[in-house]
């Protein structure tokens, strides 16, 4: 028995990600925002998917100035969601198929209406003043240093009331809590325990490398290779202000917590090169987070050789003990069919399903939506106000789910908060499950291609010769060897291939020694 358990692949390496942003799945009480309940009624279309795992955007309540990261009670339910029994019943339905669920914790920042930073900013020797990030004014009367906020302008701002600054690594009304102090930490870890005691299966933690700032508060180093279409955040280096080592040990407590629950899984949002990156899966001895979110398809150039060189990096970066992870949409990035085209967006598809590591899909990627123009009076995200020339705007990917052809695409009795796809009344998921050439039909394929197959979850990788424009490796294991083929152009080019085609992107019969434009394939 207990040599089985040690050798059973735990359901986080085989299984696959959904990320659902709430807002936008599913309305029930007609307001035009997404709900707990509303999600429950769509769980049997994540079962039938073929995903193992959600992962929820956050649903505590908040005033929304970051649409829920910007947290008001980390051990409660925002109303407009549902409730704690809601919470409970739905965590029961999604183990009741068979799927797992993950919250989204966020660690670094809470809102400013919470109770905590309200007592923190009443007065100078109030017990919780520590427990955000206070600092006196520089000799000029201006911010302590030249940090940057995320969403531009400095990341200081000034508090009337008792003379100070306090720092925020995003908006102002998102104030960074201060994780040097041991109750504010004490405080963040029982977090953690009542939603575990509840039963959830894991943890999605926001920006978990800017939980610790240099202690010193040193200015940052200027980004030398800083241009004006870029953001203000990239004017400095983040070095002191982000990835201390003090975070990493508080990663490691998070893991040990997490571990003393069972099978339970932390993903960590870092953005940081691989040397840096990998150290987030800390030692065998003293792991920290199981994922460290990997975003390289998302931010590296949409060509062959470009993928090829990400993937042999990066899987070299990691750690013996250290499993991979790939992502390729999420509710800050540009919808992927937008950035490539829905005919690549199938191949990257095909890419994420095939990779080794761990996928994480994004709600709505599946259903191929492109490129939303939000009309200017419709925008909601702060990123876009804050920077509103950069074209920055998150919205374009938060649009919501478009279920049907009926009134509002079966999303909610009334118009959504965010306008929907303006293709809807087509690209809906009645309508493409209807259809055997959707995208949605391709998803599931590769997703029950991927279960039928552990080869292409937890076997080995081996990238693999192959002329321009193609990206081809291998995955194996001890029952077989699978050969991915992907044409990352639109032009037709020949490759020597030998097997049985188990599932080409495109619709028709794959043709041995070529490639269709478009085509991606997977051989046995
Ligand atoms: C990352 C989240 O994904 C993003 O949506 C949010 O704005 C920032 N962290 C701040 O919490």
């Amino acid at each position: 028995m207990i040599k089985d358990a040690e050798h059973r692949t735990p359901w986080w390496k085989a299984g696959v990600i959904y990320q659902i942003y709430p807002r936008s799945f599913q309305d029930s009480d007609g307001d035009g925002i997404g709900d707990l309940k509303g999600m429950e009624e769509r769980l049997d279309y994540l079962g039938a998917l073929g995903i193992d795992a959600i992962w929820l955007s956050p649903i505590f309540p908040s005033p929304m100035a970051d649409f829920g990261y910007d947290v008001a009670n980390y051990c409660g339910i925002e109303p407009m969601f549902g409730d704690l029994a809601r919470f409970d019943h739905v965590l029961a339905s999604v183990h009741e198929r068979g799927l797992k669920l993950m919250l989204d914790f966020v660690p670094n920042h809470s809102s400013d209406q919470h109770p905590w930073f309200q007592a923190s900013r009443s007065a100078r020797d109030d017990p919780k003043r520590d427990w955000y990030v206070w600092r006196d004014a520089a000799a000029d009367g201006g911010p302590p240093n030249n940090w940057i906020s995320d969403f531009g302008g400095s990341a200081w701002t000034w508090d009337d009331a008792n003379g100070q600054y306090y720092l925020h690594a995003f908006l102002k009304e998102q104030p960074d809590l201060n994780w040097r102090n041991p109750g504010l930490r004490a405080a963040m870890m029982d977090v953690l325990r009542f939603w575990l005691d509840r039963g959830v299966d894991g943890f999605r933690i926001d920006v978990l490398w800017h939980i610790v700032k240099a202690a010193d508060f040193p200015d940052n180093p200027p980004n030398p290779d800083w241009t004006a279409d870029q953001t203000e955040r990239d004017r400095v280096l983040q070095r002191h202000s982000t990835d201390q080592p003090e975070a990493h040990a508080i990663a490691a407590d998070m893991r040990t917590l997490a571990d003393s629950y069972g099978e339970r899984l932390l993903v960590g949002e870092i953005f940081l090169p691989n040397d840096r990156h990998a150290r987030w899966y800390g030692t065998p001895e003293r792991p920290q987070v199981h994922l460290p979110f990997n975003f390289q398809l998302i931010e590296n150039s949409w060509d062959a050789r470009t993928l090829a060189r990400v993937i042999a990096d990066y899987e070299a970066s990691l750690p013996a003990h250290g499993w991979p992870n790939w992502v390729l949409g999420s509710h800050d990035a540009p919808r992927i069919a937008a950035r490539i085209g829905e005919a690549q967006a199938r191949v990257a598809a095909m890419l994420l399903l095939t990779l080794r590591g761990t996928p994480t899909l994004y709600q709505g990627d599946e259903l191929g939506i492109g490129r939303v123009d939000i009309p200017p009076g419709q925008m909601r995200d702060p990123q876009h106000f804050r920077q509103p020339g950069l074209d920055i705007g998150r919205d374009r990917s938060r649009t919501p789910m478009p279920w049907n052809g009926s009134a509002h695409a079966g999303f909610s009795a009334v118009a959504p908060w965010l306008p929907l796809n303006t293709d809807w009344r087509t690209r809906n998921v009645a309508a493409q499950e209807k259809d055997p050439e959707s995208m949605l039909i391709l998803y599931r394929r590769l997703l029950a291609l991927r279960r039928e197959y552990p080869a292409l979850s937890i076997g080995r990788i081996t990238l693999v010769e192959s002329p321009d424009g193609v990206l081809a490796y291998e995955r194996h294991d001890e029952a077989r060897t699978l050969r991915i083929l992907l044409n990352l152009t639109a032009r037709a080019v020949t490759v020597r291939w030998q097997g049985t085609p188990l599932l080409s992107t495109l619709n028709g019969e794959a043709e041995p020694g070529m490639l269709y434009p478009d085509e991606g394939l997977v051989i046995a």
